[in-house]
């Protein structure tokens, strides 16, 4: 695998993926102040070495952002697992309008009324807010997304008996990676 690269090895992986599953989650971690957090998001897009998703810039992960744009990302699919280290960068105003109007209007009323990550008393009123929504349909200024650019991307294969196949590449500059294989 050394000889493929870490992009070409995600792209495989990931068509391999996508036979059996219409959405990708991953497990998104940041940390501020020594406080880490993981969830999970959808990738929504990615190319070369940037991976997309899109969130209310108001929520715990992207206040986590604000402080520290240093983000982990985890895939596990099947047999492989795939992590990443990179940095998270807010995208376009135009990327953000594009991905929120491809989105159905329940969508996109529920993006508009939900405060994410804010306590709420009842579920019951978030639903009220939807049903009774009147207003125009825009997107929100705080609803967003974030490219995370990788500088650092490991992929393990389970293979049997525990003999396992890891291997790490950093990016040292552009498209040039420096790659080690580890003991699983
Ligand atoms: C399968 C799945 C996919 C999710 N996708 C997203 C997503 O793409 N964007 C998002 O903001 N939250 C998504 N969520 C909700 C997050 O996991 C999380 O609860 C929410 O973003 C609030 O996180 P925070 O308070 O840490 O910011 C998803 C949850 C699940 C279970």
């Amino acid at each position: 695998m050394r000889e493929l690269g870490p992009i070409e090895i995600f792209s495989r992986w990931f068509a391999e993926e996508e036979r059996d599953n219409q959405e990708h989650c991953m497990v998104l971690t940041t940390c501020c102040n020594d406080r880490p957090l993981s969830r999970t998001v959808l990738l929504k897009e990615f190319h070369e070495n940037i991976f997309t998703f899109y969130t209310n810039l108001h929520s715990r992960k992207s206040q986590d952002i604000l402080c520290n744009n240093t983000v982990h990302l985890l895939f596990v699919w099947k047999d492989k697992q795939i992590s990443i280290l990179g940095k998270a960068e807010q995208v376009s105003d135009k990327r953000a309008d594009e991905y929120f109007y491809s989105r159905s209007q329940e969508k996109q009323i529920s993006a508009i009324v939900s405060k994410q990550s804010n306590s709420l008393s009842s579920y019951k009123d978030f639903i009220n807010e939807i049903e009774s929504f009147k207003g125009s349909i825009i997107r929100p200024e705080h609803w967003s997304g974030y490219d995370v650019i990788a500088y650092q991307m490991e992929f393990l294969e389970r293979k049997c008996h525990r003999r396992n196949y890891r291997i790490l590449f950093k990016n040292i500059e552009g498209d040039k990676w420096a790659s080690t294989e580890l003991y699983p």
